[in-house]
């Protein structure tokens, strides 16, 4: 691994990243590590997790607030593409990686610095994220990451960080390891290793239990412009409430947990609990308005194109070529989703009640109604399903001629 005298490195306050710290200076020989911590809305105190760089020893430890931009250019695109990886997982963690890497590269760009660090283990998913994105960003740009390479185990790691005064974790009571965000939870590892164990309630802090979802069923209705959530109800939302607003919803129905096995890039199958309230919600509307106003056929591609956006976002390939022409065909696609979607939430479920569209929807009552007085054509039909069925009628009479 090539060796580097300013760095910049992702920057969480737990303890691997904190250890990167005096890792990169004493065993690395890096004269300047300059932490970078982003807030995406997990609810962090960041002038806390600022300070604990310095005292770890960084030569400068940097905040910013990417609220804004996480949900708009990222968590937005995701609920316009339906993304869902292996038809489940809305990528509440994958989102928030080309994000930080971004800001990354440009940290290191205004400070000159030559390498960018992150604390991934090499099982993981995020290591590769940060990876290739910072490589289609910035391919001359080296990226160390000293976690994969050291070698410690969780013990050993918390005595080196001892050692240069980074304080033991205080919630060793918590055997799980968590990801979080504006979006969503990730928790793994602990005893949720062993597929079959059921995760404990306690563990989960944005959604209630099916038990504990309120008694009530409750309607609401989901505005969409242009494939954009923009009203619940009739308050006006902007991107970063509406997530938040959508969260609350659905988190006190008891909507938006997931127990999954999924693959992960480097070929491991893990065992990965989420809970992702409102990003499912939302994702579950948008479905639904689509269905309404989008044509069979763009439908069906969608549909198809909608996994490989997921596939490859999960893989760390946000900033590349499929990903920008894929892009380009979900920005098409989503001019005529407009209208509205109402569901009612209760106990675990989002049902949804009813879809309407002014101006885009392809429903046509005529076409559709029973009632008689359609302008349906039913005559014409005998015609086009003779033509329809002729080659499986050929197919069956060859057959049994043939016998
Ligand atoms: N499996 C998820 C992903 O790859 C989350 C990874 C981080 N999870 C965690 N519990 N630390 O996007």
């Amino acid at each position: 691994m090539g060796r580097a005298k300013k760095v910049v490195l992702a920057y969480s306050g737990g303890v691997d990243t904190s250890v990167c710290i005096p890792y990169l200076k004493q065993e690395w020989g890096v004269d300047d590590v300059i932490t970078f911590a982003a807030d995406l809305g997990q609810g962090d105190e960041l002038e806390l997790i600022r300070q604990k760089a310095l005292d770890a020893g960084a030569s400068q430890s940097l905040v910013s607030d990417l609220i804004k931009p996480f949900i708009e250019e990222f968590a937005f695109p995701a609920i316009r593409a339906n993304a869902l990886y292996e038809g489940r997982y809305p990528l509440s963690t994958a989102l928030a990686r080309p994000l930080i890497a971004k800001r990354l590269v440009e940290i290191a760009r205004e400070v000159g610095a030559d390498a960018v660090a992150h604390g991934c283990t090499g099982k993981g998913n995020d290591q590769v994220r940060f990876d290739v994105a910072i490589a289609s960003l910035a391919p001359d740009l080296k990226v160390l990451a000293p976690a994969r390479e050291w070698g410690m185990s969780r013990a050993e790691t918390i005595a080196y960080g001892e050692r240069f005064g980074i304080p033991a974790p205080v919630s060793k009571k918590t055997p799980y390891s968590v990801d979080l965000n504006l979006l969503g939870r990730s928790i793994e590892a602990g005893p949720l290793e062993d597929p079959m164990v059921a995760p404990s309630e306690e563990i989960f802090t944005m959604t209630r239990s099916v038990t504990d979802a309120l008694d009530a069923s409750e309607e609401i209705e989901i505005s969409f412009k242009s494939g954009n959530p923009v009203f619940i109800n009739d308050q006006r939302l902007d991107p970063v409430a509406m997530v938040r607003e959508a969260n609350r919803l659905a988190g006190n129905h008891g909507i938006g947990r997931l127990d999954i096995i999924e693959d992960r890039v480097v070929g491991i199958k893990s065992r990965e609990i989420y809970e992702t309230p409102g990003l499912l919600l939302l994702i579950q509307a948008h479905q639904e308005l689509e269905s309404l106003t989008l044509a069979a056929d763009v439908l069906r591609s969608k549909r198809q194109l909608e996994m490989q956006w997921a596939d490859l976002v999960y893989q760390g390939l946000w900033f590349g070529p499929l990903k920008e022409a894929l892009d380009g065909f979900m920005d098409c696609t989503q001019q005529p989703v407009n209208g509205v979607v109402r569901l009612r939430l209760h106990k675990g479920n989002a049902i949804v009640t009813g879809r309407s569209s002014s101006g885009s929807s392809l429903y046509v009552p005529e076409m559709a109604s029973y009632d008689g007085r359609d302008r349906f054509n039913h005559q014409a039909a005998e015609g086009f399903v003779y033509i329809w069925g002729l080659p499986i009628r050929l197919w069956a009479a060859s057959k049994r001629s043939s016998r």
